[in-house]
């Protein structure tokens, strides 16, 4: 982790939202605003023994006084939601980053079609105040598995049948969130995104893989590929024009820390966009989840902690 990254905070706050799911709410330590935050925005929570998590925030703005982020007890948790869940108490002071910016509306589009499942809901729900704030037309589709997992996050419950799709999957059982219907029932020129499970990304992805690139938003919170070097390849950093051979099977982070040198990272995974470098000449290799294809294609940035290069050399402006 980059120290010049982090933020003190308060915990101040912890609210019940839904089963297994509750608001922490983070303001600055002797108060005054907090970094602005875009919608969709999630931050980093460190936690004792360099554990570092990334959670969504339910409001952006400019001028926030508190964070507000969403998060759910996983039952298979590696350690971060049982923390916060079980030992994080109201007055604590944890470290945070500011908030990454990787999942956001495209204002100017003339519809957005919002798809959530569980948890996911969290960068939507900043999503949609920005729009209705705006005046842009959104649709919410949203899944969970009963009502009691139905998240109180204040905005839902005031939201018409044309605006909102709830599917519950124990009310229609046998039967998931139909997102092929979801995707062709879309206005022309919609821009659709999508945070939730795993399993409804990927029917997500499937459902929209003959859109454009450009109009399909998707937030991974879990690594969907291995992320490492597949060839050998020469970094040079441009500030220092220090040069690194980085082996296949290597990480770019990994060899630079090694190194010694002070890079900015968190997840180590490709989805909190933490170590996200500009790439000043060479073509990189995406591994992360972060980039769209357009992104990708113009070879001008990268997550270094999971990423390689297709050219022989990769010159980074580090
Ligand atoms: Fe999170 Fe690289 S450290 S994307």
């Amino acid at each position: 982790m980059n120290e010049g990254q982090k933020i003190e905070v308060r915990l101040t706050a912890i609210r019940y939202a839904a089963r297994d799911i509750n608001l922490f709410e983070f303001s600055r330590i002797g108060g005054g605003s907090l970094p602005a935050a875009a919608p969709g925005a999630h931050i980093d929570l460190h936690l004792p023994g360099n554990l570092v998590r990334q959670y969504s925030l339910v409001e952006a703005g400019d001028d926030l006084a508190a964070y507000t982020v969403g998060i759910k007890r996983d039952a298979h948790s590696r350690g971060g939601s049982s923390f916060v869940f079980d030992r994080l108490k109201v007055g604590d002071v944890p470290a945070i980053s500011p908030p990454r910016k990787h999942f956001r509306p495209g204002e100017a589009a003339p519809a957005s079609i919002l798809v959530a499942g569980g948890i996911g809901i969290t960068p939507i729900h900043a999503m949609m105040r920005r729009l209705s704030e705006i005046g842009r037309p959104w649709k919410l589709h949203y899944a969970c598995r009963s009502r009691a997992d139905l998240p109180d996050f204040g905005m839902l419950s005031e939201l018409s049948a044309e605006q909102f799709h709830l599917h519950v999957d124990d009310e229609s059982p046998g039967t998931f969130l139909d997102l092929d219907a979801v995707v062709a029932a879309a206005p022309p020129g919609a821009h659709l995104y999508c945070c939730g499970p795993a399993p409804m990304l990927s029917a997500f992805e499937k459902a929209t893989a003959a859109l454009p690139a450009d109009r399909v938003h998707v937030e991974h919170f879990t690594a969907r590929e291995a992320g490492q070097s597949t060839r050998e390849v020469v970094v040079r950093l441009s500030r220092s024009n220090r040069e690194f051979a980085v082996p296949a099977g290597k990480t770019i982070l990994g060899v630079l820390r090694a190194a010694g040198l002070n890079v900015a990272f968190s997840c180590e995974e490709g989805v909190c966009g933490a170590c996200e470098t500009a790439v000043l000449s060479g073509i990189p290799e995406h591994h992360d989840s972060i980039l769209t294809a357009a992104e990708r294609a113009r070879n001008d940035t990268m997550m270094i902690c999971c990423g390689g290069a297709r050219s022989d050399l990769l010159v980074l402006d580090l």
